[in-house]
């Protein structure tokens, strides 16, 4: 049986999560007042999202940096067509931090003038994949999807939110002259956080003390997120929105989890796949923690 009607919402081409979006909110993003100052984190589901929140929101919030303000990072970094808290982003002040899965083609208009920034994370669509599978099985408001064979079906069709990965990535790099973007891979944040924030930073032209930068580095590693309830959504997402079992938002963290998870001939079928929508497209993947 096909329950997508119950999960997906469909609005100018691209699937939105059903029971979490208002279709007022979704007629009103392109015509959303964009100031110079704020950020855009931009990603495809399940590409590392909430990290990216948590490292602006350390990067941008003293009392975050130094615990002396109990705010959920996702208050910090709203999403912004998913308005679960109903923000007035509005009344927000600068610089606002905002969070989307958006793709090019829905953001607000005002983006494109260039000044406000975007920061767009990727990862590799095989992680992605398998961080999805466990994430949808989770989530009440996601379809379960009993085998993985059948969820890649799905991703690779787009009939999840965000639908097609390739058609997101792609979209955004191929548009990328349009905005003030930067792209930075998941698989960097992993191997290296410390340079990665400092290049957030440099991006975000935020100066911070070398002392600060620790500060960030040490909060936002995976083992201090996911004992951290401001950082790890779980609360959130059992009290507020509902839970099928026993899972964590920050599952693995891991780079090439999709090995323990995609057979030889799943993994062939994606490649194959990957490879004509993907075809001389300039950004590379890192598949492997060794992989340089
Ligand atoms: P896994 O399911 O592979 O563990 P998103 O926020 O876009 O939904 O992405 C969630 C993925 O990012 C999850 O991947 C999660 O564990 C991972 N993640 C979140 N915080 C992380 C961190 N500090 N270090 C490494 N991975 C992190």
């Amino acid at each position: 049986m096909d329950n997508t009607d119950t999960y997906l919402f469909n609005y100018k081409g691209y699937n939105f999560e059903k029971p979490l979006v208002k279709i007022g909110d979704l007629e009103n993003m392109e015509d959303f007042e964009i100031r110079d100052d704020d950020v855009f984190i931009i990603t495809y589901p399940k590409s590392g999202t909430i990290w990216t929140q948590q490292i602006l929101s350390l990067i941008y919030f003293e009392g975050h940096r130094n615990s002396t303000e109990n705010i959920q990072t996702l208050d910090r970094a709203p999403f912004f067509e998913y308005n679960i808290h109903n923000v007035n982003f509005d009344k927000m002040l600068s610089p606002r931090v905002l969070t989307s899965h958006l793709p090019y083609y829905l953001v607000p208009k005002g983006l494109k003038n260039k000044k406000a920034k975007i920061l767009y994370i990727y990862r590799n669509p095989k992680d992605i994949l398998t961080s999805y599978f466990h994430f949808s099985k989770w989530l009440v408001t996601l379809e379960a999807t009993h085998t993985i064979e059948h969820f890649m079906e799905k991703f690779l069709d787009g009939k999840v939110v965000g639908s097609r990965w390739f058609d997101h990535i792609r979209g955004w790099y191929e548009h990328r002259h349009n905005f003030n973007i930067l792209f930075m891979r998941y698989e960097d944040l992993k191997k290296d956080l410390r340079s990665s924030v400092l290049k957030i930073c440099s991006f975000l032209e935020k100066k911070l003390s070398e002392e600060d930068v620790d500060t960030v580095v040490r909060q936002a590693t995976f083992q201090n997120m996911r004992s951290d309830p401001r950082a790890n959504y779980d609360d959130i997402i059992k009290n507020e929105i509902g839970t099928r079992n026993e899972g964590k938002f920050l599952r693995k963290g891991t780079i090439g989890d999709w090995k323990h998870h995609l057979t030889v001939v799943q993994n062939e079928r994606f490649d194959s796949i990957f490879q004509k929508n993907m075809k001389n497209f300039p950004l590379k993947f890192i598949w492997d923690m060794n992989e340089e």
